[in-house]
């Protein structure tokens, strides 16, 4: 596996897959690398002749600095699991190689997509989001680029500022990946205590019964159920549980037959704020 800091590096390390007009895919991540990231990987390893990821804990995407600061660091653990992982290529650029002109002005209109659910409760995230895929997308030029269905909204985001910007670039889909009790993989997931795991483990529970709840009685009572859920422990704090068109992502009341819908959710448990998503039957 190439290390590269520099964008002169990436362009070294894929000059010779470029002129051959081979395809590149494209994995960009904040690491603390995990089975979900390394899913991503092997998703690309086996549709491109060779594979970039990206580990780059973007700062204009967080709305919170204590998130910021105590997001985990690991550059060394996460490039031994990529190389033993068989990606081709890690861009492990500095702050100042992304955004060599000081914090990008850059803002974006998503309509009504980036002011609901993540885009309400984090102000200015997709934004980030949005300048620094941008900007990857940029350096790396891929034909596809792999994001886990774990942020549903950010993969919608991604997906608008594609069109937006005209790339030819195809965005991969993948699905989610869980522990073994069914909560979804997230870096985050290293920094809940014991017992904060442990209750972390209800929530893939809860979102079943919710997704149920609503095909049998109605959204409300999905929603009204996991607000009681949530409310018995001290240690939990709901932001929102909502049921939206999954292709839309237009919040909804009703679960109108024929259309997909699915179930998103953005809770604390102690200080840490974890997302997850299923989808509904209607
Ligand atoms: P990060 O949270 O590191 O996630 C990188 C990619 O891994 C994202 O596409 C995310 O959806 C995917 N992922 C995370 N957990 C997953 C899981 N359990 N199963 C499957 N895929 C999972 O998302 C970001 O970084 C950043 O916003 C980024 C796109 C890199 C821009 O800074």
């Amino acid at each position: 596996m190439t290390i590269c800091g520099t964008i002169i590096e990436v362009n070294g390390a894929l000059e010779q897959y470029r002129k051959r007009g081979e395809q590149v895919g494209f994995v960009p991540t904040m690491g603390a690398l995990h089975e979900g990231h390394i899913s991503l990987i092997k998703a690309s390893l086996k549709d491109n002749k060779v594979t970039v990821c990206s580990i780059f804990v973007n700062p204009t995407q967080f709305n919170d600095k204590n998130d910021l600061a105590r997001y985990p660091r690991m550059p060394e653990k996460d490039a031994r699991l990529l190389e033993d992982n068989g990606c081709d290529v890690l861009f492990l650029p500095a702050v100042e190689e992304m955004y060599p002109n000081g914090p990008l002005k850059e803002s974006f209109d998503f309509g009504h997509l980036d002011k609901i659910l993540e885009g309400a409760h984090r102000p200015g995230h997709f934004n980030g989001v949005a300048q620094v895929v941008k900007r990857f997308f940029e350096i790396v030029t891929p034909d596809k680029a792999f994001f886990g269905s774990k942020d549903y909204q950010q993969v919608m985001i991604v997906k608008a500022l594609i069109r937006q910007l005209r790339l030819p670039i195809e965005l991969v889909a993948c699905p989610i990946l869980r522990e073994p009790d069914g909560l979804a993989m997230s870096s985050r997931n290293a920094l809940l205590t014991k017992e904060e795991r442990k209750l972390a483990g209800l929530i893939p529970g809860m979102m079943q019964q919710a997704a149920q709840l609503a095909t049998e009685l109605g959204i409300a009572a999905a929603k009204a159920y996991v607000a009681e859920q949530v409310s018995q422990h001290e240690l939990m704090k709901l932001d929102y549980y909502e049921i939206c068109d999954a292709d839309t992502l237009e919040i909804l009341n009703d679960l109108p037959k024929g259309k997909k819908a699915v179930a998103l959710i953005a809770l604390f448990t102690g200080r840490i704020r974890l997302i997850d998503n299923l989808a509904v039957n209607s």
